[in-house]
């Protein structure tokens, strides 16, 4: 059975210049490619979630525009419901302006445009979508109230919460404590705890501090170095596959989106994980955000020969 996912977030397009190394401030750098690839990291989300095999809805909002209007049939494509995406009149569709150089580093800047206007009506209007599905999915690319209505109503009908907070936002400890899994990255553990998070010792004490505040598991992604998770039991972590890599970005959306998908499909923590990295990994390989996304059976063959 797929597992039903609800993902509430962003919808963006990613404006990805390829430079040999970033421009320092007040320079102008010749490039060396362009393209427009679908992103945001809603739909990110959800793309993984629905090439691992879920049954996807995404609630969000896009602009009166063709980046809206291309996004909307990219997502179609896919196979995601996109019923309760609002197109919003006058408004751009959010966009992402990415510089990506020789070694694979980025650099974002955010336009949030039509993911600005993301309210509690478009999450009402989807409400019996949401109390019906297996996992709650959202980032904060999309306003901090929005996002903190739909984990209370997904919390209240006993629907699982796994948010992932980028880019970081101020959360308090009431939100928190309704978060069954919270996956971020270094940095935005850094911002949430205020504590330092340069080494997997220091990432498992940001973790415990995390559960102190409410969190059900706590994932700390560790990029090459993987990731590690701190349970109400037990903490661990597990390394990352290794690969060449191309472009990371999206590296963490795959693997939200992969995981979603795993622990609704009931598997334990540990083997979710797993998956969600081999998908990630696969992931970092690929120039792109929602094109470097792998669907399961190339997760399933590539790691079925090593
Ligand atoms: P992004 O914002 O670029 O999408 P992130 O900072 O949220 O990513 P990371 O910690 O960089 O997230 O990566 C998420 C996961 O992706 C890692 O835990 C790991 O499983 C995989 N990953 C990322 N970078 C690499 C890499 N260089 N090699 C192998 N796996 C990687
Ligand atoms: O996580 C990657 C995403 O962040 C990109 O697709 C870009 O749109 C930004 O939102």
């Amino acid at each position: 059975m797929k597992p039903d996912i609800l993902v509430l977030g962003s919808v963006n397009m990613d404006l990805v210049f390829q430079t040999p190394r970033m421009p320092a401030p007040g320079e102008t750098l010749m490039g060396e490619s362009f393209h427009q690839i679908h992103g945001g990291k809603g739909a990110n989300q959800a793309v993984a979630a629905a090439r691992m095999g879920g049954r996807v809805h995404l609630v969000a909002c896009v602009g009166d525009d063709d980046f809206g209007r291309r996004s909307l049939s990219s997502l179609a494509q896919d196979g995601i419901d996109t019923q309760f995406v609002r197109q919003v009149k006058a408004c751009t569709t959010g966009v992402a302006g990415i510089l990506l150089d020789a070694h694979g580093e980025n650099s974002i800047v955010l336009a949030a445009g039509a993911n600005a206007h993301l309210d509690q009506n478009d999450i009402d209007r989807a409400a019996s979508l949401l109390t019906d599905a297996k996992i709650l999915v959202c980032q904060l690319e999309t306003p901090i109230e929005s996002v903190s209505y739909a984990i209370k109503l997904a919390h209240d009908a006993g629907v699982k919460v796994l948010l992932n907070p980028a880019p970081m936002q101020k959360l308090n400890d009431d939100l928190l404590a309704l978060v069954d899994f919270l996956v971020l990255n270094e940095t935005e553990a850094q911002q949430l705890t205020g504590l330092a998070v340069d080494s997997q010792a220091q990432a498992f004490e940001a973790g415990l501090a995390l559960r102190k505040r409410g969190v059900g598991v706590v994932i700390i992604t560790l990029g090459s170095s993987g990731i590690v998770l701190v349970t109400e039991n037990h903490r661990e972590s597990l390394p990352a596959y290794r690969v060449e890599v191309v472009d990371t970005t999206a590296a963490g959306d795959t693997f939200v989106g992969s995981l979603a998908v795993a622990l609704g499909e009931g598997l334990e923590l540990n083997a979710a994980c797993d998956l969600a990295q081999r998908a990630a990994a696969l992931a970092v390989t690929q120039l792109g955000a929602q094109t470097s996304i792998p669907h399961r059976e190339t997760v399933e063959r590539h790691f079925h020969k090593l």
